[in-house]
């Protein structure tokens, strides 16, 4: 099944992907999560998204909800790691009016507000015992129940769940239980840490570089140099850590002109100085510097350089371009 994801047009913000469309990459396992999360959307199964923090499971989540029939109707996120045992339950399920001290008013819970539409529930892992044994009730019913209330409410929801653990073995530890466990684990999807999609760390930079440079109302350009550097991290943080460094990296460039490695943060200058360059690579910096010269020589002027370079004048002007070659810096060899 071709499943596309779509385009929205806002007028404050332009083009807004929307579904499976949000997600970047063209790495061979981006693809495949990309068709799998467009087959997911249209059953009705709950799905349980694993993997690391920043690797972009709620966009996931948010794709899976665009992509199905319920995309006209809520979706509510909820991270399960954020509130204490007894605010968590309240959050989730509501609570009737005196059910605890300082409850002066009947609240409705995110799973009843979100009836009809599609509850992500970020961190699963998270959730207390208690909440664990409660929310394992309300799917087994389809029936919600307020805290301090016996009416019982019934339910229709999409639920997705996400864990940057694994919840099978946090299950086996004791600490997760298996019977929601398999209440949840329903269709799985396993986001791929940004170390193993090394192919879609360039056109992710691309992509939040031009948005960051939005923000910052700046024009500088990634030097290769720059983009090779972020191509060799690991990326622990994932595309949140590509999106934070970029922001950093935004805030000390330059207005104009190119954004050389010198400006990254030490670690991933050093990561990207320890590897050997690949033969492609050496040879662009070769031919970078060879032209640059070149170049020099001529005083900036095309033609005598090219009869120099033994190149026409358009394909000197098309090498310049594709060598990325900025009129004052020169470029360094590796
Ligand atoms: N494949 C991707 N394409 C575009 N942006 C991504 C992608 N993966 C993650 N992001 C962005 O990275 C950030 C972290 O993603 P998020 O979904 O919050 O990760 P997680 O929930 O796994 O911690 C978000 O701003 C998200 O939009
Ligand atoms: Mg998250």
């Amino acid at each position: 099944m071709a499943v596309r994801g779509t385009w929205n047009d806002t007028r404050s913000r332009g083009r807004v992907a929307i579904g499976v469309a949000r997600l970047i990459g063209d790495s061979e396992a981006m693809v495949a999560l990309r068709d799998e999360v467009g087959r997911a959307a249209a059953a009705p199964f709950p799905v349980l998204i694993e993997g690391e923090s920043g690797t972009g499971k709620e966009l996931v989540a948010r794709a899976l909800h665009e992509e199905g029939p319920r995309r006209d109707e809520t979706f509510a996120a909820v991270n399960c790691a954020t509130f204490s045992d007894d605010l968590i339950e309240t959050e989730l399920f509501g609570h009737a009016k005196g059910a605890f001290t300082g409850a002066v008013q009947s609240r409705r819970g995110l799973l009843e507000a979100s009836s009809g539409g599609t509850v992500f529930l970020d961190e699963v892992g998270e959730l207390s015992p208690r909440a664990q044994a409660k929310l394992l009730r309300t799917l087994q019913d389809g029936e919600i129940r307020k805290v301090g209330e016996n009416v019982t409410r019934r339910l229709d929801l999409r639920v997705v769940a996400a864990t940057n653990r694994s919840l099978a073995a946090e299950a086996a530890k004791g600490r997760f239980r298996h019977d929601l466990l398999y209440r949840l684990d329903v269709v799985h999807l396993q986001v791929p840490p940004l170390r193993d999609r090394g192919a879609d760390i360039a056109r992710l930079a691309t992509y939040y570089w031009d948005r960051t440079l939005v923000q910052t109302r700046g024009r500088a350009r990634l030097a290769p140099e720059t983009m090779n550097a972020l191509a060799a991290h690991e990326w622990p943080g994932n595309v949140r850590e590509l999106q934070n460094v970029l922001a950093a990296l935004a805030v000390a460039a330059p207005a104009h002109g190119e954004v050389g490695p010198q400006l990254l943060p030490a670690a991933i200058r050093r990561a990207a100085e320890e590897r050997r360059p690949t033969l492609a690579e050496a040879r662009r910096a070769f031919d970078r510097t060879f032209v640059y010269d070149a170049l020099t020589r001529s005083g900036g002027r095309r033609s005598p350089a090219a009869r120099e370079l033994g190149l026409s004048r358009q394909g000197l002007a098309k090498l310049v371009t594709r060598l990325g070659i900025a009129s004052q810096k020169p470029p360094r060899v590796r």
